[in-house]
């Protein structure tokens, strides 16, 4: 899928996106911390709304796209002390090896129509992050919540739904946003990090507790899966 288009629009929707900053972000960081002075590496990092994120929070992000128009508003999107790279896809020579305490790439992976191409991205990952670094994958929860609607988007039911299946998530904006993924299993993503050189520390699916906010389907569907895995080599 092409990003330049939606750009602009997806970094305003993510702001206001309560399913994510409630039960997506914040579980990220939370394997990371302490993020003090780390170095991070953002990788599919959009408009940079969690290398924002990151900084704020003590943090020396990179962030790595292949969208020039992600990069364009996340460049705009107040800057400061991140470093913003235009990529191709897995292809991050700039970077030296082991040099990232953690690298993060949250709904990258589940938009890549090949396991090849996603085992190349793992690769790359795993080339510049430090040993004993986290590496944290988090994306759309498929598996669990096909066609199931949360606050801040809804996912189109997909009758067969088989790794390397397209789906496509819709984004509560007007007018909506479609965004066209791929269905990769639970055994999809571990079995492609083992093979890269990655330990599975956990996977988390968190779920909607307190009555916080107008929950729909998060009460009894994780939206997220959020794979946590460290470089043993
Ligand atoms: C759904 S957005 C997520 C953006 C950001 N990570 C976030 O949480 O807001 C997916 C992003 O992944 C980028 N992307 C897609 N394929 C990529 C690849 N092979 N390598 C790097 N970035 C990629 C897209 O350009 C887009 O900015």
């Amino acid at each position: 899928m092409d990003y330049n288009p939606i750009a602009g629009k997806y970094d305003s929707y993510e702001k206001d996106a309560t399913t994510l900053w409630l039960l997506g972000y914040p579980f990220v960081i939370k394997y990371l911390e302490p993020v003090t002075n780390k170095k991070i590496l953002d990788y599919g990092c959009g408009s940079g709304i969690f290398s924002r994120y990151l900084r704020d929070n003590g943090a020396m992000v990179t962030g790595a796209d292949v969208s020039e128009t992600m990069i364009e508003v996340a460049r705009l999107n107040d800057p400061e002390n991140i470093s913003y790279h235009t990529i191709s896809s897995g292809e991050a020579g700039f970077l030296p090896d082991s040099s990232f305490d953690h690298v993060v790439s949250n709904f990258v992976l589940c938009t890549i129509p090949s396991l090849h191409e996603i085992r190349k991205i793992i690769k790359e990952i795993h080339r510049v992050l430090k040993k004993n670094g986290v590496f944290i994958i988090m994306n759309s929860n498929w598996g669990r919540y096909n066609g199931k609607e949360f606050i801040s988007y809804k996912l189109e039911y997909c009758k067969n739904l088989l790794p390397g299946q397209r789906v496509n998530a819709i984004l509560k904006t007007d007018p909506p946003i479609i965004f066209e993924d791929y269905f990769w299993s639970r055994e999809d993503y571990t079995q492609s990090l083992l093979d890269c050189g990655f330990t599975i520390q956990t996977i988390e699916e968190p779920m909607a507790e307190s009555d916080q906010a107008p929950w729909v389907d998060e009460v009894t569907h994780p939206p997220f899966i959020i794979f946590i895995a460290i470089k043993n080599f």
